[in-house]
Order: C-alpha cells, then sequence, then structure tokens
C-alpha cells in the first residue's frame, strides 16, 4: 500500500487536499502566526499558574538511566533539550518507576529516596536550560510521569520479562508467553502499589516537581485497571472498581501532600492487538471472538472507539479536581500504529495498515470531542509529530478552534528540540531536522540499545550504538522477544 510521503506535499492547501481525499477532517490553517498575538503563544490559566504557550514536551524515555534508576548524562541531554524546546508544559520529562518491579526495562529511572537528588537534579538541568535561553520559568510547569509497568515489566534483564498482570488477556497472553497458571497481582499488592504511587508523589513535590502524572495508558498498569472487566474483587469488573487505583492513588496523595498539581495521560481509546501479515507485512487486527472487551474506550469491534467510559472517566477526573489530562492511544506494544503513527514501522512492528495521517487524525478528533465535552480541563493532545511540515498549521488550527488546550510534541523534539521555539518566532522550520518517522527510537531499544534519533540527531549519529543499530537493521537480525521469567511471582 503506498501512502503519500508528507514532505513531498508542497502547501498547505496541498496537504489539506490530501487529507480530504482521505476522508480526514483535519483542521488545517493556511497561515501559521508567529510573535505574541500568535494562537499558540497565548498564555494558558491554570488555577492560580499560568502556563506561557500552547506547547507541551510529552514524556519519551531514553532507556538509558543507570541500573540503580539514576539518570546519565543521555537523560539530562533529553531533558535540557525540552527545557530548551520553549515549550511551557513538561509533561513528565519521561515514564518513572515508582517501585523497581514496575520498571519497563533495566535502565528507567526509578524514584527512590537514595535516587532524590539525582533527579532533582535532572528538572534543574531542565529549568536552568530553559532559564538561560528565554529569560523566564515563571510560566514553565514541569511535571513528572509515574508509573509501573505492569504486564510489560522487565525490570532487571533486558530478556527477561517479569509481567505483573491483573488478569489474564488471551491475545496478550500467547504474544507474550503468559501461561495460564501465571500468577495474578493480589488486591493487596494493588494496595501496596498504591502506596508506592502516594510516596513517590510526596518525592516529586520534595524535589519540586508542579504536578506528578499518574499514567494511565500504553498498556502499563493504570492503564490495565481500565480493562480488567473480567477480574473480580474490588479492582476489577464495574466501572467503579477499574477507576479504584486512580481514587485510591489521588485520595492518597491529596491525603499527604498539599500544593502538588494532579494529572493523568490516558489512552482514551484502544485497540486490539495487531499483528504482521505473513504475506504483505501489513498490520492486522488478531482474530478475535467478538464482542472485545478489553480495550477500555473501544466499541467492542476491536478496531473502533466509543467514548462512553473515557467521558466518565474525565468526568471522574473533574470531580477529584485533576485538571491535567493528556489524551493518547493505545500502545507502542501491542499496536503502535495508533498510538505513533508512522510510515516506517519499528523492528517488532508491521507495515502501516492505514495512512499514518489517519491515525493523527483519529487521536485529534478523539482529542477535540473530550475538549468540547471538558472545557473546564486542561487537555492536551498527542501524535503529532507523523505532521511534519503542516503540523503548525494542524496545532494553530486545533488550538484556535479549541479542538485541545496544548499540542503535545513528542518524537519530533528529539531531532529538534527549537521546533516549538521556531514556530513562535516565525522562524522557518529546519526540513532537514524534521522528524520522518523512521522509528529507530523505538527499535534501537527493542534491540537493547539507548533511545535517540540516530538517522536525524548529529550527536546519535555519531555514537558507536548507531552503527550497531545499522548492522542489526541490515542483517535484519529477528527481533528476539523477551522471555517470561521463570520465577514465580
Ligand atoms: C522513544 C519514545 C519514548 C517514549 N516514552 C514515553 C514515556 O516515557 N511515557 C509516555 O507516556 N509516552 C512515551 N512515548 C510516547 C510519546 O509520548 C507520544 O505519545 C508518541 O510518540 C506520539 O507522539 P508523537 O507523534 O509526537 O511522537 C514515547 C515515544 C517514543 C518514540
Ligand atoms: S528515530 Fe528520529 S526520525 Fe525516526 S522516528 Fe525517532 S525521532 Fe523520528
Amino acid at each position: 500500500m503506498k501512502y503519500r510521503r508528507i514532505a513531498t506535499l508542497k502547501s498547505s492547501d496541498e496537504f489539506a487536499e490530501y487529507a480530504a481525499a482521505l476522508g480526514l477532517n483535519l483542521p488545517c490553517d493556511h497561515e501559521v502566526q508567529s510573535g505574541p498575538g500568535a494562537p499558540l503563544a497565548q498564555p494558558y490559566r491554570l488555577d492560580e499558574r499560568v502556563i506561557g504557550n500552547r506547547f507541551c514536551a510529552l514524556p519519551m524515555e531514553g532507556w538509558d538511566g543507570m541500573p540503580n534508576g539514576q539518570p546519565t548524562d543521555l537523560t539530562a541531554r533529553r531533558w535540557e533539550n525540552f527545557g530548551r524546546s520553549g515549550a511551557k508544559l513538561i509533561w513528565g520529562g519521561e515514564a518513572v518507576a515508582v517501585r523497581h518491579d514496575g520498571r519497563s526495562n533495566p535502565r528507567q529511572l526509578l524514584l527512590t529516596e537514595a535516587n532524590l537528588s539525582s533527579l532533582e537534579s535532572l528538572r534543574k538541568s531542565l529549568v536552568a536550560a530553559h532559564r538561560s535561553k528565554y529569560g523566564r520559568t515563571d510560566d514553565l510547569l514541569v511535571g513528572l510521569q509515574l508509573t509501573h509497568a505492569g504486564h510489560f515489566a522487565r525490570p532487571s534483564l533486558n530478556d527477561r520479562l517479569e509481567p505483573r498482570i491483573l488478569y489474564h488477556h488471551p491475545l496478550l497472553d500467547r504474544r507474550f508467553g503468559i501461561p495460564p497458571d501465571y500468577l495474578v497481582m493480589s488486591d493487596s499488592e494493588i494496595e501496596e502499589i498504591i502506596g508506592d504511587f502516594v510516596q513517590a508523589a510526596q518525592w516529586a513535590q520534595q524535589i519540586g516537581f508542579d504536578f506528578v502524572d499518574i499514567k494511565h495508558c500504553h498498556g502499563y498498569l493504570g492503564h490495565e485497571f481500565l480493562s480488567a472487566v473480567e477480574r473480580p474483587g474490588c479492582y476489577g469488573g464495574s466501572f467503579e472498581n477499574r477507576t479504584r487505583f486512580l481514587r485510591d492513588v489521588v485520595r492518597g496523595t491529596r491525603a499527604e501532600v498539599s500544593g502538588l498539581l494532579i494529572g493523568v495521560r490516558l489512552s482514551a481509546f484502544d485497540f486490539v492487538p495487531f499483528r504482521k501479515c505473513a504475506s504483505d507485512g501489513l498490520g492486522e487486527p488478531e482474530p478475535i471472538k467478538l464482542p472485545y472487551p478489553f480495550a477500555f474506550g473501544g466499541d467492542g469491534s476491536g478496531v473502533g472507539y466509543d467514548l462512553t467510559e473515557p467521558i466518565r472517566f474525565l468526568e471522574l477526573l473533574r470531580t477529584l479536581d485533576v485538571l491535567l489530562v493528556c489524551i493518547t492511544a493505545g500502545s507502542p506494544y501491542y499496536n503502535p500504529h495508533i498510538q505513533r503513527p508512522a510510515l516506517f514501522p519499528p523492528c517488532d512492528g508491521y507495515k502501516p495498515p492505514e495512512d499514518p495521517l489517519v491515525g493523527v487524525a483519529r487521536q485529534i478528533a478523539v482529542t477535540a470531542t473530550l475538549r468540547t465535552r471538558f472545557p473546564d480541563l486542561c487537555i492536551v493532545g498527542s501524535a503529532y509529530t507523523y505532521l511534519q511540515e503542516y503540523l503548525p498549521n494542524v496545532a494553530q488550527a486545533v488550538v484556535r478552534t479549541g479542538k485541545a488546550d496544548f499540542v503535545g510534541l513528542g518524537r519530533v523534539l528529539l531531532p529538534y528540540p527549537d521546533l516549538p521555539s521556531d514556530i513562535l518566532s516565525g522562524k522557518e522550520l529546519d526540513h532537514r531536522r524534521l522528524c520522518r518517522t523512521f522509528s529507530d527510537c523505538t527499535t534501537a531499544p527493542r534491540y537493547r540499545l539507548i533511545s535517540g534519533c540516530y538517522p536525524l540527531d548529529p550527536f546519535y549519529r555519531k555514537r558507536p550504538e548507531a552503527e550497531l543499530l545499522e548492522q542489526l537493521k541490515r542483517s535484519k537480525t529477528p527481533y528476539l522477544a523477551p522471555k517470561i521469567a521463570k520465577v514465580k511471582i
């Protein structure tokens, strides 16, 4: 299947025509404004805080922390780049595990008492980079994303999955080799993890973060609760039970900490796991029995969305006074094309089963529906990177017409951290640094290498891992999925 490359579209009009020909209703402004009056430069008031513009740096891990969970120079470089980007909302920096067994990889950052000063330095380095370029930080809001990897925990060894599961998922069990007698987490273990999140939130505030994100996306633990429809007991089944984890973390945090803002990054819809079609390499949904119950925000078909429950979820956030919400979708492990639309798949992925613009438009449309319904929440959208040359046009149209409060930027910031500042100042975009969705930043960690933009960031291009990655890709080294730990939990 051939999709038109964005770089071949010569103007915003041609881009809009192409999107329309795909049947997409993508907002797109013809001209992008710059300077203080520009829609994307408008400050946003959040309670007593003012956030200086409408760009948000999305969390992105680099698989480059120390084995003990402290950041390295590579981590600091990425955070400094986020600070330098000009985005005034920093959504969490990257996922930081609240306990060792909740790390998604052995190099994920870990929030422990022993690591507090190094994580504080990380935040300070971001803030200092921002101050040195923009002269002020009173309008910068910096959060920390708190996570437990749950199903995808791989805390100790790169090639050993140690899943902490809430229920047996027939498709994911098969894909990741989880046997039927593998232990499901007990309610009392969940209570312990809730305590860890609360403790982590306290520490995050102690080291100066403005907010914490109680991560509920991408198949990790918080997200898995939302689809635990078949789990018995007080954390599964009804909507009330599936959101108990969230409520308990928020209430516990509020009881222990005052003045810390709380946010949630939510996969607002999910699809069935996709697999690579043996004949053409395109992604195709795993065969399922209908209705498919394990996709939070799904319509039962496995490939469509229904926002009834996500809307209830946002209503709940509002009653809990959780005003910061970042919308994303799906999971990078089993349906990456809906989560981070890309033309070129990562090594464990599949060719895009739809034009990646469709994936971008889907996230924008869902975010717009939620934003319209909850104008009092501060809503951040995701998945803009694939828009490339036309990212500014779409971003401006989205914010100008109230389809999101913030435009979240992920991959594009890896090779081109100055993008927000270039847009806001009206500088011509540096086309050589626009992410073309080559997916090396996902492929590298799949091969157990540090993540980074190897194709476009000279800093990574010069590193020894770049050559290694090329060799692995050239030799078509098969991606070896991690094996399930033999240990009984
Ligand atoms: C290398 C890499 C690391 C990521 N790490 C995280 C993470 O730690 N937490 C998170 O919520 N999302 C993470 N994401 C997802 C991004 O935040 C974002 O949702 C996704 O890339 C889509 O946005 P984009 O199209 O602007 O890239 C990561 C994505 C990439 C490519
Ligand atoms: S490796 Fe670079 S170009 Fe490729 S998807 Fe990641 S950020 Fe984009």
